[in-house]
């Protein structure tokens, strides 16, 4: 059994993370490790904010743990929101408010192709580790669905037939670049 703290205070991460945990492996969202910290992302990179996140708890709990950072990188846009996805619209934005910008600058475009890019880091007896989950698919012109979060609603992926906010968390599961990611962590710590 591997028991891994998950260095993040969203919910709906630790909602799809656990969906995916096997019997061989325990993961402890901060919440429950009684660690009440907001963890900064002040990087322009995916990976040195999921290396920033990671090492802010191990240096807390000296214990294995992982972080990930997540973006949704829109072709048209040069990749943007990309890294500043969770701010899109500004410090203190919502996900209404960053999915109404996304939409405002898509207005018109015909290329809507864009992707979700999760890095996880890892640190393990004391190695840092990287793993990626890519999800391609397409902008939506408007919001469709009612669950998931962030960007969810105007995104549905390559091969589906409906947005992952009209998804169950199984069935965004099957998509999912956070899926992706986790399922190599998973592979790497099954070889150990
Ligand atoms: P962060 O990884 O916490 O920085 O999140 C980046 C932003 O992307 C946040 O606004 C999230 O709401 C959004 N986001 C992250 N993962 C997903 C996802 O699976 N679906 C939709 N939006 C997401």
């Amino acid at each position: 059994m591997h028991t891994l703290i998950f260095a993040t205070n969203n919910r709906n991460k630790v909602a799809e993370i656990q969906s995916l945990v096997g019997p061989n492996f325990e993961i402890i969202p901060l919440k429950e490790a009684g660690i009440e910290i907001d963890i900064p992302e002040p990087h322009d990179q995916l990976e040195a904010n999921a290396l920033e996140k990671a090492m802010t708890i191990f240096k807390m709990t000296n214990q294995a743990c992982f972080s990930e950072d997540t973006g949704l990188e829109i072709a048209a846009l040069d990749g943007a929101p990309g890294v500043k996805s969770a701010r899109y619209a500004g410090e203190n934005s919502n996900a209404q408010a960053n999915i109404d910008l996304v939409l405002s600058k898509m207005t018109g475009i015909e290329n809507r192709s864009a992707q979700f890019r999760t890095v996880i880091c890892l640190i393990w007896k004391n190695q840092t580790y990287y793993f990626e989950g890519i999800c391609k698919g397409q902008i939506l012109t408007t919001m469709q669905g009612e669950n998931g979060f962030g960007y969810d609603p105007i995104f549905i992926p390559d091969g589906a037939s409906k947005s992952f906010a009209n998804m169950t968390m199984d069935e965004k599961n099957q998509f999912s670049h956070r899926k992706k990611a986790m399922t190599q962590l998973f592979e790497f710590l099954g070889t150990l």
